[in-house]
This record gives structure tokens, C-alpha cells and sequence, in this order.
């Protein structure tokens, strides 16, 4: 155990490598210092990430990223109380790159190491703090809502520690489903911010797409998508320029669905478990409308919210340095012989 007066001394190197950014980030406690991110504009080309271009691209960023987060930090590498590395879920060879990097540099320092798992760096990102800058984290217990590109999970959250899935999606993740409809319009990658952007100047009620039921509070998406797609190509059999035409309505419709579906069983699960304090994380909590409807709940619920600042909710490696610390300081640290793994339950 860390005694509190030597926790402001204790510095954490942390690296983020699950998928298709290369983060470092030094934390001192729960407090960030620096948190640098190289993303890769290689996947663009290609609608989605390819793996094997992904662990390349983290081989070419992670010295500079590393090198640059410390510097950034004002650290010398021989204060660093510890290595915190993202073990998983992510992509496998990905993964490697930042797990290898670590072992390399803790085992050259002669600092423990400390594996993170990556969803609960999303969920636990609501506890970075900034120096000169208010913070307000929830208290515990709290739900999550946590949605990205690869997860969409209702999470209730007890303790540092203590987190349990209340429901979770059981095929596509919210992040991925916007991502493909961007896709079948012919828009870039990542499609979530492309919708999110054409959606403000559309009409949210234009179309509806049939949703999905699923008992309980899981999560489906994948009959979403389909029915996005059958209505697509309805339109544009009769006009081939129909997307073109109405692709902020498109936008505006299909982001509603999936705001609503989202909205419908946090709301369920808030109720159900008598919990207002309601948090959002991952990637897509960036959403505009997503963020309306959280605004809109608090004032209709009495629900406190929590939604971190922009550079904390997609892929970083201060969310990680954060669970990392708090590891940490119970001494849970791990083994060299640690291998990565790409999925699992938080
Ligand atoms: O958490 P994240 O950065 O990466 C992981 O999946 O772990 O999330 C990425 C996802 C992508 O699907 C991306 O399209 C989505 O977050 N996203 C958004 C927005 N910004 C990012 N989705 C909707 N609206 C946005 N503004």
C-alpha cells in the first residue's frame, strides 16, 4: 500500500494500443500531465481498420508518442514509478506493440508493470483530473452507458474495481452500426462524426427504421442497419442520386434511432436499479445528439450526468494511466509472462 503522503510522487506511464490510435500519457496520481496521440489516416481508404496496417503504424508511432508524452510531462523516464498498458480487448497485433513496449521499458527501469483492461479506462475516465481545471466526477455507484466503436454496454459501476454489466449489445456496438451506415452511403471512415455533422442540418423524423426488441436491457443493432440498408435501396432503385439528395435527413433519422434505442434502456436500467447518477463513455458519446438526449433526461429524470471532456471519451492512454494508478496503490501489479487478449467482459 502507498502511504497518502507519497501518492503525489507516484508517476504512471501509460500506453493505449488496442486498436487504431497510439496514446501515451504520464500521469502524477489521478492527475494527467501529458496525454499524446498518434491516430492513422492509412484506414481511411479502406472504411474500417485492417489490422495487420494498424500494429505497423503503432510499431512507427509509439517511440516518438512515448518520447513525446514524456517530455511534455517535464518527466525524466527514471521517475516513473510504473508501466500501465492496455492488455485488452483490442485488436491482437495491435495490442502486441504496446504491450511489447512496455514489458521492454519496465523490465529496463526495474518498475512494476500494470495491465488495464480497455473498457474500464472508458468507464474510469470520468475520474482524470487537470491541473487548474474543475472537476466533477460521479460518486459511486453510478451507470455507465459506454459505447464506442467495438462495445455498447450498460455498466454499473460500485467501486474503482467493481463494475457489472447490466445489458450489452448482442451483435453489432452502436459506434460500428453508424459507422456501416456511413459506409452504405459512400461516406469516409470513421462515420460517426461524418453523420453527426450531416444530421445537425437534417430532420431527425424524415424516415423510421424498425427497431429492434430485445428482452431485458441488451442491446441489438444489426436489424437497425438492415433496415436502413432495404430502405436505401427502395429509394434509390426509382433515383440514383437519392442519397445525395437527402443524406442530411438519412442522417438525422438513422442517428435518432440509434439515440433512442440507446436512451430507452438506460432510462429501463436507471429505474429498474435506482440510480440517477447516469455517466456516458467511448467514442460515441461525442455524439451531438446523444448528447441532447442525456441533457434532456437529466432535466425530465432528476438524473445527474457525467460526460467527459472530448480528449478523455475516444481511445487515450490518460483513461488508462488513471486505472493504472488506481492499481497501483493496492499493488496490482503483473507478471512479465502476461499475454494480451483481444475480448472479454470488463
Ligand atoms: O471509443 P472509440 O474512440 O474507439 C473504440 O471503438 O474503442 O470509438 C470510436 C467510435 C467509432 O465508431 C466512431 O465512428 C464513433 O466512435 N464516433 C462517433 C462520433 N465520434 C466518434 N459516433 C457518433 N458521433 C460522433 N460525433
Amino acid at each position: 500500500m502507498v502511504e497518502d503522503k507519497d501518492k503525489k510522487n507516484v508517476y504512471i506511464l501509460a500506453i493505449e494500443s488496442s486498436c487504431d490510435d497510439t496514446s501515451a500519457a504520464v500521469m502524477r496520481g489521478d492527475t494527467v500531465l501529458s496525454n499524446v496521440t498518434a491516430g492513422q489516416s492509412v484506414h481511411e481508404q479502406y472504411g474500417g481498420v485492417v489490422p495487420e496496417l494498424a500494429s505497423r503504424a503503432h510499431e512507427q508511432n509509439i517511440v516518438p508518442v512515448v518520447d513525446a508524452a514524456l517530455k511534455k510531462a517535464g518527466i525524466e523516464k527514471e521517475q516513473l514509478s510504473a508501466v500501465a498498458f492496455t492488455r485488452g480487448p483490442g485488436l491482437m497485433g495491435s495490442l502486441l506493440v504496446g504491450v511489447s513496449f512496455a514489458k521492454g521499458l519496465a523490465a529496463s527501469l526495474g518498475i512494476p508493470m500494470v495491465e488495464v483492461n480497455h473498457l474500464q479506462g472508458h468507464i474510469l475516465a470520468h475520474f482524470i483530473k487537470e491541473d487548474g481545471v474543475e472537476h466533477h466526477a460521479p460518486e459511486f455507484p453510478f451507470l455507465c452507458l459506454m459505447v464506442s466503436g467495438g462495445n455498447s454496454q450498460i455498466v454499473k459501476v460500485s467501486g474503482y474495481n467493481e463494475m457489472e454489466i447490466i445489458g450489452q449489445t448482442i451483435d453489432d456496438a452502436a459506434g460500428e452500426a453508424i459507422d456501416k451506415c456511413a459506409k452504405i452511403m459512400g461516406l469516409g471512415y470513421p462515420g460517426g462524426p461524418i453523420i453527426d455533422r450531416l444530421a445537425r442540418e437534417g430532420n431527425p423524423q424524415a424516415y423510421s427504421f424498425s427497431k429492434p426488441h430485445i428482452q431485458g436491457f441488451d442491446y441489438s443493432f444489426s436489424g437497425l442497419k438492415t433496415s436502413f440498408l432495404y430502405t436505401l435501396r427502395k429509394f434509390v432503385a426509382e433515383d440514383e442520386n437519392y442519397v445525395e439528395k437527402h443524406i442530411n435527413d438519412l442522417a438525422a433519422s438513422f442517428e435518432r434511432a440509434v439515440v433512442e434505442v440507446l436512451m430507452d434502456k438506460l432510462y429501463k436500467a436507471s429505474k429498474a436499479l435506482k440510480i440517477k447518477r447516469i455517466a456516458l463513455s467511448g467514442g460515441v458519446s461525442a455524439n451531438t445528439a446523444l448528447r441532447n438526449a442525456y441533457a434532456d433526461y437529466a432535466k425530465r429524470y432528476g438524473w445527474d450526468i457525467f460526460i467527459p471532456k472530448f480528449g478523455f471519451t475516444t481511445d487515450n492512454a490518460a483513461m488508462i494511466g488513471l486505472v493504472g494508478y488506481h492499481k497501483y496503490l493496492k499493488g496490482d501489479f503483473c507478471s512479465m509472462d502476461k499475454p494480451v487478449f483481444t475480448r472479454t467482459a470488463i
